[in-house]
């Protein structure tokens, strides 16, 4: 089973390595490694293969789809759990299988989400910078005590319910808005309609994925009914967020703090090095001159038991699709 595993970076290498060699089916797998992302430039490297293996920010739109059908890959492995980047009707109507990694470890994208919400309220990136050169002052560093607070959680699925426990513990009220409520979430916090959580909420945490549905779901509306100097967190999918909106929040100050690990155009910008390079975006430009705002580059996946379980996944997945075996992780029935 021929696979090209597109936007491989080190520590894709390695963790797929491993899982590779220790998977008892592992000698019939062969993987190849190409750090480019998939799109219609690169599609051509799939010549050959079987199966396409791909992450967050590689394009599945129909011109790759059937590029990749007329050179002969027949399977579509995602490393990842969101398939927004994938034209699903078209997978289907050219027969492909696609699968993808439905759960990993979804604490770990919750402390991640736990992780920006305590870096931005007690500013301690800013606070270390300042200690490393000498200056002990605290203006500027001026932090809330979140016990007592409220935390709303946009999408109470698995990430949605640990992050709630999580905020749970650190003593803050949760609510909740899913359009499929969870015995998991009610066990934790009340769920409530989206205008009543925006309303009411400190923090608002979105863990719902990116469907035509929820694209802007936080847009210029949203943003006003929520409670003026909320926090704004976004672990889920850039495309949650429409950003001019929130920039303009941010300037009038109803925002008060905005912390994303995601990011509408990240494609162009995450898992690269572009330190040395002018970055071609003015809007995320602008994000970055906010004092209260803070970026990370997609990185709530990153953890050692995240990635060993995407590795051991994708294969499970790669050898269901070799051996035709029914595939719990498949997202598109192959049309008969
Ligand atoms: P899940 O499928 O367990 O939960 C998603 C929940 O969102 C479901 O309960 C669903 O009913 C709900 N939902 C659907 N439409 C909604 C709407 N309009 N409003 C509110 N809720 C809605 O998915 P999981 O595992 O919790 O992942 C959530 C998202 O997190 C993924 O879709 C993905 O985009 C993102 N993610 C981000 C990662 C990162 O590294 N930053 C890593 C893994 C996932």
């Amino acid at each position: 089973m021929k696979t090209a595993v597109f936007s491989a970076r080190p520590y894709d290498r390695r963790f797929l390595d491993e899982a590779t060699a220790r998977y008892p089916a592992g000698q019939g797998i062969e993987l190849a490694y190409f750090d480019v992302a998939l799109d219609a430039s690169t599609a051509g490297l799939a010549q050959g293969f079987d199966a396409v293996c791909v992450f967050v920010n590689d394009r599945l739109d129909a011109p790759v789809l059937r590029a990749l059908h007329a050179l002969g890959v027949r399977a579509i492995l995602l490393r990842c759990a969101g398939f927004n980047n994938v034209d699903i009707a078209v997978a289907l109507q050219l027969g492909l299988f696609v699968a993808r990694v439905p759960a990993y470890s979804p604490e770990a994208v919750a402390e991640h989400a736990l992780a920006l919400i305590m870096t931005l309220n007690r500013q301690t990136h800013r606070a270390s910078n300042r200690v490393r050169e000498g200056n002990f002052m605290l203006d500027g560093l001026l932090g809330r005590t979140l016990h007592g607070k409220t935390a709303g959680i946009v999408g109470t699925g698995k990430i949605g319910v640990a992050t709630a426990r999580i905020l749970k513990g650190l003593g803050c009220t949760v609510l909740g808005f899913d359009p499929y409520p969870s015995a998991d979430f009610e066990a934790i916090g009340e769920s409530v309609a989206l205008e009543v959580l925006l309303a009411l909420s400190d923090i608002v945490s979105l863990h719902c994925p990116l469907t035509p549905q929820t694209q802007h779901l936080i847009n210029e509306e949203s943003l006003a009914r929520m409670k003026p100097g909320a926090m704004l967190v976004n672990t889920s999918r850039g495309g949650l967020v429409n950003t001019d909106a929130v920039i303009r929040a941010l300037k009038s100050r109803q925002l008060g703090h905005l912390a994303i690990d995601v990011y509408e155009q990240e494609s162009a910008l995450f898992f690269q090095d572009l330190s040395g390079e002018i970055i071609d975006d003015d809007v995320f430009q602008r994000l970055m001159t906010f004092p209260n705002v803070l970026v990370t580059g997609h990185q709530g996946f990153f953890t050692v038991e995240a990635l060993e379980e995407i590795a051991d996944i994708t294969l499970r997945n790669l050898h269901d699709f070799a051996e035709g075996a029914d595939c719990a992780n498949r997202v598109v029935a192959a049309k008969s």
